[in-house]
C-alpha cells in the first residue's frame, strides 16, 4: 500500500468541558499541525472511551456538540482534515476486538491511567476501562497513523499501541505502521489556579481553578483575579513561587513571548497588574474560539452534516483496512451487503 503523505491522528474525549489547559495543550497543536499541511489529519471525539466511566446521556451528547463545535472554531477545517466522532465509525470496535486477542492481560494490567482510575471509580472497575487502550490502538492503527499528538499522560497508551502493531506485523506482515507518540517539546502545561501543584481539570471540584474555553470574558478575569500566588509580589518565574509561575507560563503561551520577556514586562509592576494582564490576553484568545462556537451551536443541522462528512470519509479509509485484517486473521469475508 502506498501512502503519499504521513498521518497524524488523535483522538479526545468528550467528557466535560474544554479547558485552557485542553486547548493550550492539545486542540492548538493538531490545528497547527494540519496547517503545516506536512501531514494527513484525522481528529476524532472520542465517545466510545468516554463511557469507561459513568456518563450522564443527555450531557455526552450535548457535549459532544459542543466539542465538535469548539474543535472547528478553533481552526481544524473538514476541507483539510478528517474530524469525525469515533462512535460513527463501526470498524474502530471491530477492529480493536481482534487487536484485544494481541494483548496480554499482563501489558493492560500495567497501564498507570487504568491503575489510578480504578481507584478513583472503584465502584465501577470495568471491562472497558480494562482494554481502553485497546481501542485506542485500533483508533490509531486503523488508519496507519505515524504520528500521534498527545500530551505526556497519554505516551504509554501509544507505546503499547506500538507494541501491538509490532506483535501484530510479527505474525502478519505489514498489517500496520508503527506509531510514534508527537509530544510537543514544550507542552504548555498548564496548572490549576487554586493548587498550582495539579494539573488544570475540568474534573477539579472548585470551578475557579480552570479556565474553560466557553468562560465569558467577567468569569475569566474574576478567576484570575482569585488565581493563588504568594505572599510577595514579584512577578518571577520560581520554584517556591508556584502560582506565579504558573500564570507566567499562561502569559507565555498565550502571547508567545519568553518567560524572561514575560518577567522583564512586569518588572516592578506587581500582582495587580499582572493578574489582570494575563485574564485580558487569555480573553482575547478565546474570544472569537467562543464567539464562533455560540455561532455554530444555534445550527445542529450544520453540525450533524459536517460530522456526516467526516464519518463517510473515515469509513472509507477504515472499511477497506477491516476487510484486509478480517482477512489476514482467517474469517470468511461475508457476501452480505
Ligand atoms: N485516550 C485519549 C485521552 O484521553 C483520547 C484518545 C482516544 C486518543 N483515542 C485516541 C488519543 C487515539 C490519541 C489517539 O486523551
Amino acid at each position: 500500500m502506498e501512502k503519499k503523505t504521513k498521518v497524524s491522528l488523535s483522538g479526545i474525549q468528550p467528557s466535560g468541558k474544554i479547558t485552557l489547559g485542553n486547548y493550550l495543550g492539545s486542540i492548538k497543536n493538531w490545528v497547527d499541525i494540519q496547517d503545516s499541511d506536512a501531514f494527513d489529519n484525522r481528529y476524532c471525539i472520542a465517545d466510545l472511551h468516554s463511557i469507561t466511566v459513568w456518563q450522564d446521556p443527555e450531557s455526552l451528547r450535548d457535549q459532544t456538540y459542543q466539542l465538535f463545535a469548539q474543535l472547528l472554531a478553533a481552526g481544524l477545517d473538514p476541507e483539510k482534515c478528517i474530524l469525525f466522532v469515533q462512535s460513527h465509525n463501526p470498524s474502530h470496535p471491530k477492529l480493536s476486538w481482534i487487536l484485544s486477542c494481541f494483548t496480554m492481560f499482563g501489558e493492560l494490567s500495567r497501564m498507570t491511567q487504568f491503575k489510578d482510575k480504578s481507584q478513583r471509580h472503584s465502584d465501577n472497575v470495568n471491562a472497558g476501562l480494562f482494554t481502553y487502550p485497546v481501542l485506542m490502538a485500533a483508533d490509531i492503527l486503523i488508519y496507519d497513523a505515524d504520528i500521534v499528538p498527545v500530551g505526556e499522560d497519554q505516551r504509554q497508551h501509544v507505546e503499547l499501541a506500538r507494541d501491538i502493531a509490532i506483535r501484530f506485523n510479527n505474525r502478519f506482515p505489514g498489517s500496520f505502521v508503527v506509531p510514534e507518540a508527537y509530544i510537543p517539546k514544550e507542552g504548555a502545561k498548564i496548572m490549576s489556579l487554586q493548587d498550582p501543584s495539579r494539573k488544570m481539570s475540568k474534573s477539579d471540584s472548585n470551578d475557579n481553578a480552570y479556565i474553560l474555553v466557553m468562560d465569558s470574558p467577567d468569569d475569566i478575569l474574576r478567576k484570575f483575579k482569585r488565581a493563588v500566588t504568594d505572599s510577595d509580589s514579584r512577578v518571577i518565574v520560581s520554584e517556591d513561587k508556584p502560582g506565579v509561575t504558573n500564570l507566567i507560563h499562561i502569559y507565555s503561551a498565550v502571547t508567545g513571548k519568553s518567560l524572561a520577556e514575560v518577567e522583564a514586562e512586569f518588572e516592578g509592576k506587581g500582582y495587580g497588574v499582572f493578574k489582570p494582564a494575563v485574564a485580558e490576553a487569555v480573553i482575547e484568545l478565546l474570544r472569537p474560539l467562543r464567539e464562533k462556537s455560540l455561532e455554530l451551536l444555534r445550527d445542529k443541522a450544520y453540525l450533524d452534516d459536517v460530522m456526516a462528512i467526516g464519518a463517510e470519509k473515515a469509513r472509507a479509509i477504515t472499511e477497506a483496512k477491516v476487510r484486509e485484517i478480517y482477512e489476514k486473521v482467517g474469517f470468511v469475508l461475508s457476501k452480505a451487503k
